[in-house]
């Protein structure tokens, strides 16, 4: 009986797994039309990854050489558009050369973890106008032609973090709004025309001085990420913004000094300087930030707290625009100061 019984299962079992490959034989082939033939394009495989749209993605994960992607791409496909091109994990490809895509175009293209080292000058080129996102992330990256980003008319984002990238890249763009360069010794950024630039992450890189005007001129500019560098002092006319809400952050630096005109147009944003090396909170640079109703984070500074700080401990306004745990050097909290005391000895 018992015996009976698990027969039964097994043959009923059996017909469920029949149902769902029918099932997914069935989705397959609705995935492959607008694809290449499978055996065309292997070990890439190509899925439709919106059925509206008929996005195609090419996953090519597995190719093991650089010929082996140039060969598959120089076929004759049925469409030369491609949503997206994916290549992760894959620590055989060191290089993209240009001509390795041939005609075909992407809109997307997702390199992520591996060896790649090289992005070619060109080897992007028969998407100049239509990648909107360009990711070659946590690879060995050490070439990138960033001198041919302003011939990418549609590109939004460009993330780049994680990498070997050196130098000073200088970036020029009508198009780009997101930039990552986070985790790349690189050691200054150059920013040309960039009219639409809203976020910029330059944290943990090898930058140590940005020269005046680094951050000016961006008008759309309200996201700048500077934590993690070596930073020691902000010159005048670094830092200029003329958006509302923005964010600056300049957390663990090695910051001593914050020069007048070093941080202007933080519109009701907030700026973080918390884990520098700052004695004071300098009236003439935060107190016109906090008029803006800048918020201003502060702790793990080596504050002073003598009369150079009245006009703050005294002003519930600006204390209220203070994060709490900012101290003195002896430890007390700026927010447990005796206002009164400042008032009568100041
Ligand atoms: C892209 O570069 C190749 C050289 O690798 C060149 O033959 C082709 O004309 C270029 N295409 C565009 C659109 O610039």
């Amino acid at each position: 009986m018992v015996h009976q019984i698990f027969v039964l299962l097994a043959a009923l079992s059996c017909c469920f797994c029949c149902g769902t490959l029918a099932i997914e034989n069935k989705d397959q082939h609705l995935r492959d039309l607008p694809c290449p033939p499978a055996e065309d394009i292997q070990p890439c495989v190509c899925t439709v990854i919106d059925s509206s749209t008929y996005d195609i993605e090419m996953d090519c994960s597995s190719v093991t050489t650089n010929d082996e992607l140039a060969s598959i791409f120089s076929k004759d496909f049925p469409y030369n558009g491609f949503f997206s091109l994916v290549i992760e994990n894959n620590y055989d490809l060191t290089i993209i050369r240009q001509g390795d895509f041939g005609q075909k175009t992407f809109q997307q293209i997702h390199i992520t973890s591996g060896s790649l080292q090289t992005v070619e000058n060109n080897a992007f080129n028969s998407s100049y106008d239509t990648l909107r996102e360009i990711d070659v992330e946590n690879t060995n990256l050490f070439y990138f032609p960033f001198h041919e980003l302003n011939l990418f008319t549609q590109l939004y984002r460009l993330d780049l973090q994680n990498n070997q990238l050196h130098g000073s890249p200088e970036l020029t763009s009508l198009s780009l709004g997101y930039i990552y360069l986070t985790e790349n010794p690189i050691d200054g950024i150059i920013l040309n025309s960039l009219p639409l630039l809203d976020n910029i992450y330059l944290q943990s890189t090898s930058i140590t001085l940005l020269p005046p005007g680094t951050f000016t001129d961006l008008p759309n500019l309200d996201y700048i990420h500077l934590g993690y560098n070596g930073l020691q002092v902000l010159e005048a006319g670094t830092i200029n913004l003329q958006t509302s809400f923005n964010n600056v952050y300049l957390y663990n630096n090695d910051l001593t000094s914050i020069a007048e005109g070093a941080l202007v147009g933080l519109k009701g944003g907030n700026l973080d300087v918390r884990y520098n090396q700052l004695t004071e909170l300098a009236e003439a640079v935060f107190r016109p930030l906090m008029d803006d109703s800048v918020y201003v984070f502060a702790s793990g500074n080596p504050l002073d707290c003598g009369c150079e700080i009245a006009w703050l401990v005294t002003s519930d306004t600006y204390m209220n625009l203070l994060d709490d745990d900012a101290s003195c050097t002896s430890g007390q909290l700026v927010s447990e100061l005796d206002p009164a005391m400042f008032d009568v000895i100041c």
